[in-house]
């Protein structure tokens, strides 16, 4: 009786604004922005919720790429009735959205949102939800946004499901309806290890059609990230040079200036090498290294990318420690002045927690194009710098025409910077003006004029409600990442499922040859600061 209540409740604000959905909308031939979408956001009084989902769909319909007959289905567990929860949004959009609010069309945006309360492990949640999308007023194209905890996303896909609000065969019976699209958005991590990810492949899968999950990276919705397969195939200069002839090494960065914050609950269990390295530095990895696609289509960018992920060796346990470092921070400042607790003084951290916030690790992609350069990828808390960029540093210019000018002649350097200064930069040789000299000079260019590049998620919200899975990571791309990161965790001896080695912290983590190396990038900068180096 009370989920019939929230359903009408929800039901009858979305027709107090509008008309009926989907009025000579064909599913197959529209997309949205032309068609409306039903969006439901689980997790919705959430901090992701507030902080990126909202403000990137605010800026959409501020753009004019979110249908005014669009319905926000907004579920959460708190006992909130519409006005009081759009009441809640108001102010996190203000803060979060990189445009300033506009009342006329916030009015509007407030008017497609309505609120449903309910747990995720109650069947007549779904119940619930099933009856206020079956209503004439809601599109029938239907985005679900698993915007809640990893251990609950497998709970979600299969309560929709059963309710007949999945895509995949379950229980026996094709679930779904006539007419109508469903997808689902998952939100990383996507398992803590291989087998966890696998487990909850086939579960999200025995819900939805694997074309129809779309998991989130959100690095793949920086204009930034987006602009490497660009970078590198909608010109002629790079692609002959892209190979292991011209390139000496690549490094890729993504280093932070802030600490855990208030989510050491989640990171004490995940760690550096899970919480980024598996994510978004792989993801870099692999567009850097990706050959040529056959076409833009997602299937074929995809395919080329889980390719680079197999063919980087998976190393033995002794060969996977000298070629990483790990770290975890203790006090100290952040450079903007603001002090950092050590990570065992955190909150929610465990004292004699052995978790990681800093991991560097070198390893090849041994293929024709980049057998023997060595990547070295970084990511890591508390840091004295805050920097996400790719180097791509070439091969020294034979030296013998400046021999007599003493010293080495600099490696060409193209960094694409992720953030901050967001841009390209290439370094060169060149003569300094006046002396018989060389000296290496940059060429920079930057994007963070004006109205700013638009956030990760609005175009990340944006492509998945519009079913173009590009940016998004599929099952096997997810699964050969773990993989890896499985083999770099147990050569640490953390515990990792499928035979893992049960002990714990017992093994050096670092090469004596390598640490230095894997700190002193990019040349030329003072070294990484690193206190704390394990063991
Ligand atoms: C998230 C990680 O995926 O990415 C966080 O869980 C990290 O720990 C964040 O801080 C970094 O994202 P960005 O966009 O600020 O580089």
């Amino acid at each position: 009786m009370k989920a019939e209540t929230e359903r009408s409740e929800v039901v009858s604000h979305f027709d107090e604004s509008s008309s009926e959905a989907c009025v000579g909308c064909d599913l197959e031939a529209d997309l949205p922005p032309s068609c409306p979408v039903a969006l439901v956001i689980f997790g919705a009084t959430g901090d992701l919720a507030a902080r990126k989902i909202f403000p990137a769909l605010y800026n959409l319909a501020l753009a004019g790429r979110f249908h005014p007959d669009s319905r926000i289905v907004a579920v959460g567990r708190k006992a909130f009735d519409t006005p009081a929860y759009v009441a809640t949004i108001a102010p996190a959009i203000s803060e979060h959205s990189r445009r300033t609010v506009d009342a006329e069309i916030w009015t509007r945006f407030a008017g497609q949102i309505g609120y449903l309360q309910g747990e995720l492990s109650d069947r007549a949640l779904y119940e619930s939800l099933a009856g206020v999308l079956r209503s004439a007023v809601m599109p029938r194209m239907r985005l679900y946004y698993l915007a809640i905890g990893p251990d609950q996303f497998a709970i979600a896909a299969e309560g929709l499901a059963a309710a007949g609000l999945g895509s995949a065969v379950f229980d026996g019976a094709r679930a779904g309806e006539e007419g109508v699209v469903s997808r689902l958005v998952v939100e990383k991590p996507f398992g803590s290890d291989l087998a966890s990810a696998r487990d909850l492949t086939r579960r999200l899968q025995g819900a939805f059609l694997e074309r129809d999950i779309f998991r989130i990276d959100h690095y793949l919705g920086k204009e930034t990230v987006q602009n490497l397969l660009y970078l590198r195939f909608a010109n002629s200069v790079f692609e002959p040079l892209w190979n292991r002839d011209h390139i000496a090494r690549i490094e890729i960065d993504a280093l932070e200036t802030v600490g855990i914050g208030t989510r050491g609950g989640y990171y004490d269990r995940a760690g550096a090498a899970r919480d980024m390295l598996q994510n978004h530095l792989f993801q870099l990895l692999c567009l850097t290294a990706m050959e040529p696609p056959a076409s833009l289509d997602p299937e074929a960018i995809r395919d080329e990318k889980v390719k680079v992920l197999r063919s980087i060796p998976r190393y033995e346990a002794a060969e996977w420690r000298s070629r990483s470092l790990r770290a975890r921070y203790s006090e100290g400042r952040s450079p903007a002045g603001a002090e950092v607790p050590a990570y065992l003084r955190e909150a929610k951290v465990a004292p004699d927690s052995t978790t990681e916030t800093f991991v560097a690790l070198r390893l090849e992609v041994d293929n024709w194009r980049f057998a023997g350069v060595p990547f070295v990828l970084r990511t890591g808390k508390a840091l004295d710098r805050r920097s996400s960029e790719i180097r791509v540093v070439f091969r020294s210019p034979p030296r013998a025409l400046f021999s007599s000018y003493g010293g080495e002649l600099g490696h060409n350097i193209l960094t694409i910077k992720i953030q901050p200064d967001e841009g390209l930069w290439f370094s060169f040789n060149m003569k300094v003006p006046g002396r018989p000299r060389v000296e290496p000079r940059d060429l920079r260019f930057g994007w963070s004029e004006g109205d700013g590049l638009p956030e990760a998620y609005e175009r990340l919200l944006d492509d998945a409600i519009r079913g173009d899975s590009t940016l998004f990571i599929r099952a096997d791309e997810s699964e050969a990442a773990w993989d890896l990161v499985d083999g770099l965790r147990r050569s640490w001896g953390e515990p990792v499922s499928q035979g893992a080695p049960a002990s714990r912290g017992s093994s050096a983590s670092r090469g004596a040859n390598d640490s230095a190396t894997l700190l002193e990038y990019p040349a030329g900068s003072p070294p990484l600061r690193l206190p704390g180096v394990f063991p």
